[in-house]
Parts: structure tokens; sequence; C-alpha cells
């Protein structure tokens, strides 16, 4: 560096982030791995894998349901009972004895659920009856095709937004340093930002700014059960993942940046492959910290997202997939120590193979 130029940020340089501080910018992504049993609850090895990882700046934690009627998926942890609570308490105090920080990742899967993962009593919902045109798993792992969900009433969506709130509190009664909420990937936030799920005629649709008002009132009842440096929202504008049809959607996100921007939440997570006028646009008028995540384009290496920090294109970048096989990452990054491939087949598998067994590098590569 030159006298007078200012050394522009690299990924191991600390952040602060809404309440908190971080000691890197590098975010471990939320990943969902399928170990909790049929109760939501976290096994023990759970602390240890979070733990392992503490090197991230920050851990986001796998899609965690806020209630029994929000789970999609066998094996998801939920955050909802004292039962569940306990065991997350156990994964707080690990990451923190560790050095790291945790936010829990709040996921309702909306019309990607099926019948037999909740309440008897319960319903599939989402903004309007379109059913997703792919098979969502069943209680017991079989692949079946997804159901017409039911349009969330107004008496719906307050419970909802109510069941978002109250798991936020237990989330940071239980130690965890905040959520985040999963508002991408074609989830029930999403479902209702997208014009293909949401056909909605009353005041939750049929404009950007109605079809962005739901997350917002979800964001708003979060900051204010927990404080807004606490909560995060995930996007994934144009994702098409879950049978989502969100292409030219930009006004909605535009909206929506602008209604979450006036809670001023710890930080918004965006999913991108590539760039494009609107993610320049979001980054560009959000005001606080700015996570990137360019989502199943190469392995996240230091080499791809170094430049996004150097080039002020995001404050954060997450990574994913190398988290799984390399608990230590930023440590191996900052010495150079090379980077072990991922096992696809124990991503969702359940138990500690290819969970907890990775070594990190002065156990094994050193
Ligand atoms: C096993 C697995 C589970 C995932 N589960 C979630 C999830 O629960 N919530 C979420 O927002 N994204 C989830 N994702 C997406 C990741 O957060 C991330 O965006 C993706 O892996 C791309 O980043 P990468 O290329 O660094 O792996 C998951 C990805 C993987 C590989």
């Amino acid at each position: 560096m030159t006298d007078g130029a200012v050394a522009s940020a690299t990924v191991f340089d600390p952040v602060r982030v809404g309440d908190i501080e971080l000691a890197n910018r590098v975010v471990m992504a939320p990943m969902t791995r399928n170990r909790a049993d049929a109760r939501g609850v976290l096994p023990d090895s759970a602390a240890t894998y979070y733990a392992q990882r503490a090197s991230a700046g920050l851990i986001v934690t796998e899609g965690t349901q806020p209630s029994a009627a929000a789970k999609g998926y066998p094996g998801t942890p939920g955050i909802h009972d004292d039962d569940q609570e306990r065991a997350w308490r156990k994964v707080a105090d690990a990451v923190h004895a560790a050095g790291g920080r945790i936010f829990c990742q709040l996921m309702h899967t909306g019309r990607i659920g099926h019948p037999s993962l909740i309440p008897a009593d319960a319903r599939i919902v989402a903004p309007s009856a379109i059913p997703a045109q792919l098979e969502v798993a069943r209680a017991d792992g079989v692949m079946v095709p997804a159901v017409v969900p039911e349009p969330l009433t107004s008496q719906g969506i307050t419970e909802v937004i109510g069941d978002f709130a109250s798991a936020a509190g237990r989330a940071v009664r239980a130690g965890l340093d905040g959520v985040e909420l999963h508002a991408a990937n074609g989830y029930l936030l999403h479902q209702f930002l997208s014009p293909g799920t949401n056909r909605r005629a009353d005041e939750y649709g049929g404009s950007p700014q109605g079809r962005a008002r739901f997350v917002i009132e979800v964001a708003a009842a979060v900051a204010a059960e927990i404080g807004a440096g606490r909560l995060g929202i995930r996007i994934s504008p144009g994702g098409q993942f879950n049978d989502m049809q969100d292409k030219g959607n930009e006004d909605t996100y535009l909206a929506l940046a602008d209604g979450l921007a006036e809670l001023r939440p710890a930080y918004l997570h965006t999913l991108r492959r590539r760039s494009s006028p609107l993610h320049r646009e979001l980054r560009h008028r959000w005001p606080t910290a700015y996570v990137l995540n360019t989502g199943y384009l190469g392995a996240s290496e230091l080499d791809d997202i170094s430049p996004l920090i150097a080039s002020d294109a995001a404050d954060l970048v997450s990574v994913g997939r190398l988290f799984i096989s390399n608990p230590d990452l930023v440590r191996r990054w900052e010495r150079g120590v090379p980077r072990a491939p991922w096992d696809e087949t124990t991503f969702y598998s359940g138990g500690d193979r290819g969970y907890i067994d990775y070594p990190a590098a002065h156990e094994g590569q050193e």
C-alpha cells in the first residue's frame, strides 16, 4: 500500500454485524443436515459439528422450523419447544466456547412440505393454492408429488408471524446470537414474494409492495422480539429452486429491501449465481451489512470470494459445501492448507459419518 491509499478489506478482517462483532467476513452458509430426531431435537453431535466450524466469523445454522406446522423435511430441527431449545443451548454454548458466533435460520417450508411431517390438525399452507410441480419428502423419506396447499387466511398469517417471533425469542434465550429468516429457495417467505406462487387479491399480493408485505411483517415482529441487530434475512431473487418463477420480479425485491431497511436489520444475505443490475442496486441501497453467496458456482474457494470483498460487492461472503468437509476452513485458508473434498452422499444421510468426522488440518492434513 502506498501512502494515503486505503487498503481494501480482506475476508480475514473483523467486522461488526448488527449487535455483534465477528472475527472475520466468512459466513458458514445455512445447510440442512437432517440429523434431528422425529421431534425436531438435535443430537449432541450437532454441538460438536457446529463448534468444529467456529472459525467462521458467523455460522448460520441449518433451516429450523419455527413451529411444528412449518416442518418440510424429515430430520430438520425445530425451535418451538423446550426440548429443542435445550439442544440448541448446547450448540450455542459449544460454538461460543470455541470462539464462534451463530445465528439460527428460521425456515417455514410452505407448499414444499407434506402432511405426514406436520401435526394432524395442521395444514400445508402457501400464499395461494398452487402446488409445486415436484416431489416432496414424506415423513418416511419416500418422495411423493407435492400437495395442493391451502391459501393462508389472514388469521393464519397472524399466527405464522407470531410463530416466527416466538421462535426467535427462544433462539436468543437458548444463547444463539440471532436468527436469519429464510426468504430464499422457494419456501414460504419466498412463495409470498413471487408472482408465480402469490396470486392473492388481498393486501399480501397484487403489487410489489403487497408481495413484500408478509416478509416485512415477519421481520418487524422478529425485530420487536429480539432486536433488529440480531436479525438477518436471506433472499434469492430470480431463483428457480423448488419450482419458483421469480424472474422479472425486481420491483418486489426493491420494495422488500426498502421496507426491511427501515428496520435496520443486522444483515441482508443474497444468493446469486451471477451479478445483475438488481443485485448491484440491492447492494447500493442496503444500509447495513451485505452478505453474498455465489451459490453453486464452483466451490466458493478463497480465490472466488476474495474479489467480492475487495471490490466491495459485499461486506461478507457465505460459503456452504466447503465448510462441510473442512471444519477449520478459515484456518486452512489463512495457512494455505489444501481443502478436503466433500462427500455428497452424507449431506442428508443422518448419523455421524460425513457430519463430525471430517478432521481439522492439524489432526489429519499437516
Ligand atoms: C447440504 C446442503 C443443505 C442446504 N440447506 C440449506 C438451508 O437449510 N437453508 C438455506 O438457505 N440454504 C441451504 N443450502 C444452500 C447453501 O446455503 C448455499 O447457498 C449453497 O450450498 C451454495 O454455496 P456453496 O457453493 O458454497 O456450497 C444448502 C446447501 C447444501 C449443499
